[in-house]
């Protein structure tokens, strides 16, 4: 084997080819627990006869403690998570091969389990009831398998002795499911009639099926050729922990989710840019020479350069995506749909960041694989959702790298996983949100490197001086017709009158010019924000009182804006009202159109706001004439 570079490299290294991972998804009653039995059973007497010697081979080798390391290790990280998770994992072994399942129970949160327990898995049996025939629950399952891109499906037509062995009905099931299988990108699929209830081909014959020449599902299982499916081209390694036992040592820990890697290696870390060189891999057993996908390694670098858990190592001249913005199949595994603009977290690797789901592209038809159109997805549907992170992530598309193209999404109240997604490849049908226009963005967004900072001409402490007060940034901020304009302006106008270096930004005439391209969407509202904050700082760095009348609904946003400034000098205005106040004020008819279906996400009718936790001024506008209010926020706020 080789590389892209023409390298020779020891596959048996990184790859265990005695190993199988399947997992078994199946509706409710079709027999998989009988199956699982049937299999553990009827191969526990190989088992308990070579166990013995397996463990001897293994232990020599040093293979069986890395084998139950895979086996342990993800369900330590799973735990480590927080994820509640409802795979139960099983091992077992044969002569041939180890396997490992990932038994997914097939009530209603079969997606949730079927994700989890698949992403490491190389083979999937579905299970079919022959009296059933195919139903949209394996559908389903065999869906998810080709997004998860596993390998290898078996079709395991169950019950078949309800259906007295019957050739016809065993040909029909696999002539359905080929039709509906010709659409998914699975290549390799292997249809067994099986009765796990009597025994018959799971692992042995037992005659009844004289038609069928196959192989058993075990033979099956014990024979499949197991690809090399690790990515060990592109280096990733997405760092765990600082160690930092005393000041003669600091090394980073992590698993090396793909590639290779040596001493000496030039390496660049991520986010910050800095590159250096590999010192050494260290492991517990002593010094490594290389180190493969896979391997929990501790690495050390020549320079001291600040690194911290979620950052990553990669290669100089293979770096991943890093971007806040992409789009993913993400299925929905949560009971309370998915809301979009609402706060998520999301763990990507060894990262953890809030984000934000923009959008659904499409919602897949998991019958037809026809795409429809949704605005959200309910439990167990999965679909084509773009996103939005506080931080950025390093991504590759999960086609090239499963580890660093998939991730989770967490409920932040709960706690409890909802989605699990699979970042999509670059492709052109990306539309202005995908990974091409995404890096075009962030180009505009994220500083280039070439660029740097040019340092005020005259300080803001010497404009200060000659205004005679200091710089501040008033952020109003509530729903639409709360009165934020308003106070503002008659606030801007008393400042003003008295001599202060006062100006306004309001989110209608800022919406005319700077930010015309931008519309309410979440992600545009994102960036609505973000830029007039960059603007309101030039302002603020040029010494004046700037006073910012903004929706702002999302409390992440505002939260960027304020760190932008000085702890003291930035004011969160809350102004609030009772919503039908709001309504009835309507100033600009949104309300109406809003109601009339004319205009979508109309924050204060059908679009998220989420309140400050902890505004420096609340004015409630029920309760508060305009002048009173002036009164509170200039005296708050301006201490001049
Ligand atoms: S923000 O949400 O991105 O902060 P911003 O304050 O700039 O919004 O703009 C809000 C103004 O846009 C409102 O005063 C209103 O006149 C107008 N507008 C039009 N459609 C909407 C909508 N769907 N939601 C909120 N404001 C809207």
């Amino acid at each position: 084997m080789s590389n892209s570079n023409g390298e020779q490299y020891d596959s048996k290294k990184y790859l265990d080819m005695d190993l199988l991972r399947f997992t078994t998804a199946g509706s409710v009653d079709d027999g998989k627990s009988t199956l699982i039995g049937r299999l553990l059973y009827d191969s526990k007497s190989i088992f308990e006869d070579q166990l013995e010697a397996i463990e001897k081979t293994s232990r020599s080798s040093g293979e069986e403690e890395v084998n139950l390391a895979l086996l342990t290790d993800g369900l330590k990280a799973e735990r480590e998570q927080k994820i509640t998770i409802d795979v139960a994992y099983r091992y077992f072994a044969t002569p041939k091969r180890k396997f490992i399942i990932a038994d997914t129970p097939g009530h209603i949160q079969y997606t949730r389990n079927m994700v989890t327990g698949a992403s490491t898995a190389e083979l999937a049996i579905v299970l079919i009831d022959a009296t059933k025939g195919v139903l949209t629950q394996s559908k389903r399952h065999a869906f998810i398998s080709s997004l998860l891109q596993i390998p290898h499906l078996v079709v395991a037509v169950n019950k078949m002795d309800l259906v007295d062995y019957s050739e016809d009905r065993f040909n029909e099931i696999v002539q359905d499911f080929r039709a509906f299988a010709k659409k998914l990108e699975i290549d390799n699929i292997t249809y067994i009639p099986i009765s796990a209830l009597v025994g018959d081909n799971v692992v042995d014959k037992n005659g009844k099926t004289s038609w069928y020449k196959g192989p058993t599902l075990l033979h099956h299982l014990e024979t499949v050729k197991v690809d090399a499916s690790h990515n060990v081209v592109d280096f990733r390694f997405p760092v765990q922990y600082v160690i930092r036992p005393n000041q003669n040592f600091r090394g980073f820990s992590g698993r090396i989710e793909s590639g290779r890697i040596k001493p000496g290696d030039e390496v660049t870390v991520l986010p910050s840019r800095l590159s250096s060189r590999v010192k050494e891999i260290v492991t517990k057993d002593g010094n490594l020479d290389e180190a493969f996908p896979g391997d929990s390694v501790v690495l050390t670098i020549d320079d001291e350069i600040d690194i911290s858990r979620g950052d990553m190592i990669v290669r100089k001249n293979n770096v991943p995506k890093i971007t806040t913005q992409f789009e993913a199949y993400l299925c929905w595994m949560n009971e309370e749909e998915m809301q979009p603009g609402k706060q998520y977290m999301l763990m990507h690797t060894t990262s953890t960041t809030a984000v934000y789901i923009d959008d659904v592209v499409y919602r897949m038809n998991v019958d037809t694989l026809r795409r429809e159109d949704a605005e959200i997805l309910k439990l167990n549907e999965i679909g084509r959702v773009k996103l939005t992170t506080a931080k950025p992530l390093f991504i590759d598309a999960y086609q090239v790298n499963q580890r660093t193209g998939s991730f989770i999404i967490v409920d932040v109240a709960s706690n409890v996983t909802v989605g699990a997604g699979m970042i999509r490849a670059t492709s052109t049908e990306d539309g202005s949100h995908g990974m091409h226009s995404t890096s075009e963005r962030e180009k505009r967004t994220l500083v280039s490197p070439d660029v740097v900072w040019e340092p005020w001409n005259i300080s803001r402490e010497e404009r200060e001086k000659r205004n005679g007060h200091q710089a501040r940034v008033l952020w109003f901020t509530g729903i639409s017709g709360a009165g934020k304009s308003t106070i503002a302006k008659a606030a801007e106008r008393k400042l003003w009158d008295s001599g202060k270096q006062t100006i306004l930004l309001d989110g209608d005439q800022v919406r005319h010019g700077l930010n015309g391209d931008l519309g309410f969407s979440p992600v545009d509202r994102t960036e609505n924000i973000r830029r007039v904050g960059e603007t309101a700082k030039l302002f603020f760095e040029h010494g004046n009182i700037v006073l910012c009348t903004f929706v702002s609904p999302y409390r992440k946003d505002r939260d960027t804006v304020r760190k932008l400034f000085p702890g003291a000098q930035f004011m969160e205005v809350h102004v609030t009202c009772n919503p039908e106040t709001a309504h009835q004020r309507d100033p600009k008819g949104l309300y109406e159109k809003a109601k009339k279906g004319e205009i979508k996400n109309l924050t204060g009718f059908d679009g998220e706001y989420q309140e400050p936790e902890n505004p420096e001024v609340v004015i409630n506008t029920d309760e508060m004439s305009v002048e009173a209010a002036v009164d509170m926020v200039i005296s708050k706020c301006i201490d001049l």
